[in-house]
């Protein structure tokens, strides 16, 4: 695979990682100011790789600022090149821009968690939930810890994980973010979020009866999940057509 990272920050250099070790081609690296990285523009850089040497299809892995998304992704489609958007922040565009993609018939994988553990786990969370909520014996919350640089709260992860949650729960209608200082409503699924040191991220599932508590954890120890499922995702999307959320990879890798 012949790739062009987009955006050498944290994101970007752990995606040249893996890119190497999993033997891929980097043909360009993309980002305004960083050292080691091309400060070309999209196009400009489209135009480099396609007068060079090189053959075969190109692939670009986006982890970079929402400000640059809409340019970039029109820039991939007149490239000819499949994309990777793991760039966050840009949902206010999101129509527009991936209209103007599928306008261009280009390939092309976007979300905002592309961890294979992570999306392993919102798949787990919602097997556990399922069978304890037949029991109708459990109750069920969400407990996420992160590093305290972090700006949101709850977390993407938490927010999408308390999602599954709260639809294999029928009496669970209302995801309740917030520090409680009355009791919790029974239709409230609370998810209660943590803010300390250089936790990279864990949420845990609590499941709990009135005989026991069942627990499940997943504890990020870096960046590099991310990393590995963008890269595959970045293989699997050269084998599609057409613009997918980042769910429909995660579905073919865990059919
Ligand atoms: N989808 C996921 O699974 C996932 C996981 C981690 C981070 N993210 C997102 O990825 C993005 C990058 O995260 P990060 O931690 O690497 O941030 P970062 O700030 O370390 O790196 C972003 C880089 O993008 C560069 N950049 C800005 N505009 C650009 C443009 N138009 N073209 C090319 N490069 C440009 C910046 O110079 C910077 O080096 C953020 O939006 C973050 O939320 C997504």
């Amino acid at each position: 695979m012949r790739v062009v990272i987009v955006g050498y920050g944290q994101m970007g250099h752990e995606i040249e990682i893996v890119l190497r070790n999993r033997g891929h081609e980097i043909v360009g690296i993309v980002d305004p100011v960083k050292p080691g990285a091309s400060a070309l523009t999209v196009d400009e850089a489209a135009k480099a790789i396609a007068g060079s040497p090189g053959t075969g299809p190109v692939v670009a892995i986006e982890f970079a600022l929402p400000e640059g998304v809409a340019g970039n992704v029109a820039a991939y489609g007149r490239a000819g090149w499949s994309a990777v958007i793991g760039t966050t922040g840009w949902e206010d565009q999101k129509t527009e821009v991936l209209t103007n993609a599928a306008d261009t018939g280009m390939n092309l994988v976007y979300g905002s968690n592309f961890s294979v553990g992570a999306n392993l786990f919102v798949r787990l969370a919602r097997y556990a939930a399922r069978l304890s909520a037949r029991t109708g014996e459990y109750d069920a919350a969400l407990v996420e810890l992160h590093h305290r640089r972090k700006k949101d709260s709850p977390s993407g992860t938490a927010l999408m994980v308390a999602e599954a949650l709260k639809e294999e729960f029928p009496d669970k209608t209302e995801i309740q973010p917030e520090t409680l200082h009355r009791r919790v409503k029974p239709e409230e699924l609370h998810v209660i979020a943590g803010r300390v040191g250089s936790v990279p991220g864990t949420h845990t599932v609590i499941l709990d009866s009135v005989a026991d508590t069942v627990e499940l954890t997943h504890r990020a120890r870096s960046r590099q999940g991310f990393a590995v499922g963008a890269v595959q995702a970045a293989e699997w999307i050269t084998e599609q057509t057409g613009i997918h959320p980042v769910e429909a990879f995660f579905d073919d890798m865990f059919q």
